[in-house]
């Protein structure tokens, strides 16, 4: 496994990461997700995702619970707030960053996160009020870095200009070969702030691996037949699609790759991306995607790559 630098922070990253959202909030039975957790160090992964918000506490809870035997030091642990855990509890006004932070700290058995994320951005709360509570949490010692996800670039340009508060140090948007958005604005702002990318659904949620196929039955132990965890992944279903990727299977055999490495070796292929956060139903697909960590794609796969799913790709902003 490799390691990269996350922004300006002096944190050390693997290249692939673990996230927790669907699949240990509920979606995967607990034991099965505790060996998934428990491989993830064994391949050299020393980052970890969560969100307060996913099932309400639940993948936290897990996290607290499957990690509290394991040094705090030889994991980099990241959470999130901003989506209501209550009807009143929700935003990142002061007094939801520390009240969440600190029920996270408790779910989590830790007394501090390496990382601390803005989930949104929160049209209710003036900027300065959140940069000022999230530099609190940073001198109280409860955060050691703070971070956003999908913040667009104006709002990460107005965050830079504020003076006197911490700096953001890492920027989590959806990033994949599906889905490049953020190669237009997000990227280069963050990188002119010193502001690394962990990016979120790296293989589609499943489909970049090539197991859904067009006019096929959804394989049975997928996530898309998963019904905890089938509720986003419905837009990326569609035939146009599922075609476009079957054609990067001779390409990735070519490349003596499975079609998740070549998913995530693509994410990686930009070295502004810090880490490629990935979701994992079983330990297998964990020693899968962790051997996507140094390889570098040739030039002719690449070309070969944009020009099969640029018909299907979103419209780049
Ligand atoms: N900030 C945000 O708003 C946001 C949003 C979404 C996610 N996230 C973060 O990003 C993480 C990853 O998201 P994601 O789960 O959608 O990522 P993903 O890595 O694109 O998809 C993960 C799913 O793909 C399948 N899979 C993974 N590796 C595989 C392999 N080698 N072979 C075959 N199938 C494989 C598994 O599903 P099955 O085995 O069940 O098919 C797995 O649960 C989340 O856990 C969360 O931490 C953040």
């Amino acid at each position: 496994m490799k390691y990269r630098q996350l922004g300006d922070s002096d944190l050390q990253v693997s290249e692939i990461s673990l996230g927790s959202w669907l699949t240990y909030s509920g979606g995967v039975e607990r034991e099965q997700a505790a060996a998934c957790v428990e491989k993830a160090f064994e391949v050299g992964i020393n980052f970890i995702d969560t969100a307060n918000v996913y099932g309400k506490g639940a993948s936290e809870t897990f996290l607290g619970e499957v990690l509290q035997n394991r040094p705090r030091d030889s994991y980099v642990l990241a959470t999130k707030l901003f989506f209501p855990m209550t009807e009143t509890d929700s935003g990142l006004s002061r007094v939801q960053i520390h009240k969440q932070l600190n029920d996270s700290l408790k779910r989590l058995k830790t007394n501090y996160v390496d990382l601390y994320q803005c989930h949104r951005y929160d049209e209710n709360t003036p900027l300065e009020e959140t940069m000022i509570a999230l530099s609190e949490v940073v001198q109280e010692g409860k955060a050691r870095y703070i971070g956003f996800s999908e913040w667009n670039a104006a709002q990460i340009k107005a965050a830079a200009q504020i003076t006197g508060v911490e700096k953001f140090v890492s920027s989590q948007p959806q990033y994949s070969m599906l889905w490049r958005e953020p190669e237009a604005e997000v990227f280069p702002v963050c990188a002119a702030n010193g502001i690394g990318q962990i990016v979120w659904s790296p293989l589609g949620q499943g489909v970049l691996t090539g197991k859904y196929r067009a006019g096929q039955p959804i394989p049975k132990d997928s996530r898309a037949a998963n019904d905890l965890m089938n509720v986003f992944i419905g837009r990326l279903l569609n035939d146009e699609i599922l075609n476009a990727v079957e054609k990067l299977k001779p390409l990735a055999a070519a490349e003596n790759l499975s079609m998740a490495q070549l998913a995530l070796a693509w994410v990686l292929r930009d070295e502004r991306v810090s880490s490629a956060i990935i979701g994992a139903s079983r330990p297998a697909q964990i020693a899968d995607n962790a051997a996507a960590s140094g390889i570098e794609l040739s030039a002719q796969t690449l070309t070969a790559i944009d020009e099969i799913l640029n018909p299907v790709l979103a419209p780049v902003k």
